[in-house]
C-alpha cells in the first residue's frame, strides 16, 4: 500500500479548473467534493461538472458525496467515470448493495465516515471496500483545522483492515497539511486530501510533493 495524494478542488478558482487540475500533476487523484446544502449545509459541484473533470481532466476523479441520496446518486458517478467513489455510511440505507452497485459499475466504492460514527459497525464490512474515508473535520467546508481527536478511530480502523489481511485503503480529509500529515499517516492513513494546503499554496506541485515526503517517512503499516 503506497502513500496517496488526493488534492481538493473545493477552494479552487472554477472559472479555471482545467488550469486548477494542471497545476497538481504530480499527485494520484484529483478529489471532488459534491454537496447538496442537505446533508452538509454548503452547495457545490454536481454530475455535470464532474464528468467535465473526469473527461478532460488529466487525473483520475474521486468523488466524495455529501449528499442524502446517496442510494439514488453514487452509480450516477460510478457509471459517469469516476475511479473512486465514496459515499457517506450516514446517508445510505444500503451500504453493501451500493457498495456493489459501484463495484460493478467499474469504480472504486468507499465508505465515509463523519467525525461521530465510528468505524465499529462496519468492520464486517470491510471486505466490500477499498478505502474508507475519516472524516477530520465536520464535512461542508474546506479551511478547517484537523480535529486531533479522530486519531484513535484512524488507528482502530488500521488495526481491523489488518486482521482482515485486505489492501482497504484509508483516506483522511479536513485540515491535512504539513502540520498535520504525519500524526494522521503515523496512526495509518495512507491516502490524503488536502484542499487549501494545496491551493494557498505558491507552488501546488511542490506542496504535493512535500505532502507525500512527510507522510511517507510518517507512515509505517
Ligand atoms: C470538506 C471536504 C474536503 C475539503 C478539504 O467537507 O470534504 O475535501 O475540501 O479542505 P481542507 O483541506 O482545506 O480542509
Ligand atoms: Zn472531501
Amino acid at each position: 500500500m503506497g502513500i496517496v495524494i488526493s488534492p481538493s478542488i473545493l477552494n479552487a478558482d472554477y472559472l479555471n479548473l482545467g488550469g486548477e487540475v494542471e497545476r497538481i500533476s504530480n499527485a494520484d487523484f484529483v478529489h471532488v467534493d459534491v454537496m447538496d446544502n442537505h446533508f452538509v449545509p454548503n452547495l457545490s459541484m454536481g454530475a455535470p461538472t464532474v464528468e467535465a473533470l473526469v473527461t478532460r481532466a488529466t487525473l483520475p476523479v474521486d468523488a466524495h458525496l455529501m449528499i442524502e441520496e446517496a442510494d439514488r446518486w453514487a452509480p450516477v458517478f460510478a457509471d459517469l467515470g469516476c475511479h473512486s467513489v465514496s459515499f457517506h455510511a450516514e446517508a445510505t440505507a444500503a451500504p453493501v448493495r451500493l457498495a456493489r452497485e459501484i463495484h460493478r459499475l467499474g469504480a472504486r466504492s468507499c465508505l465515509a465516515l463523519r467525525p461521530a460514527t465510528d468505524i465499529a459497525p462496519y468492520v464486517d464490512l470491510l471486505p466490500e471496500f477499498d478505502m474508507i474515508l475519516i472524516m477530520t473535520v465536520e464535512p461542508g467546508f474546506g479551511g478547517q483545522k484537523f480535529l486531533d481527536v479522530m486519531l484513535p478511530k484512524i488507528e482502530r480502523t488500521r488495526e481491523a483492515i489488518r486482521r482482515t489481511g485486505l489492501d482497504v485503503w484509508i483516506q483522511v480529509d479536513g485540515g491535512v497539511s504539513r502540520e498535520t500529515i504525519e500524526r494522521a499517516a503515523a496512526a495509518g492513513a495512507n491516502n490524503f486530501v488536502a484542499g487549501s494546503a494545496v491551493y494557498r499554496a505558491e507552488d501546488a506541485a511542490a506542496e504535493v510533493q512535500t505532502l507525500r515526503d512527510l507522510a511517507s517517512t510518517a507512515f509505517h503499516h
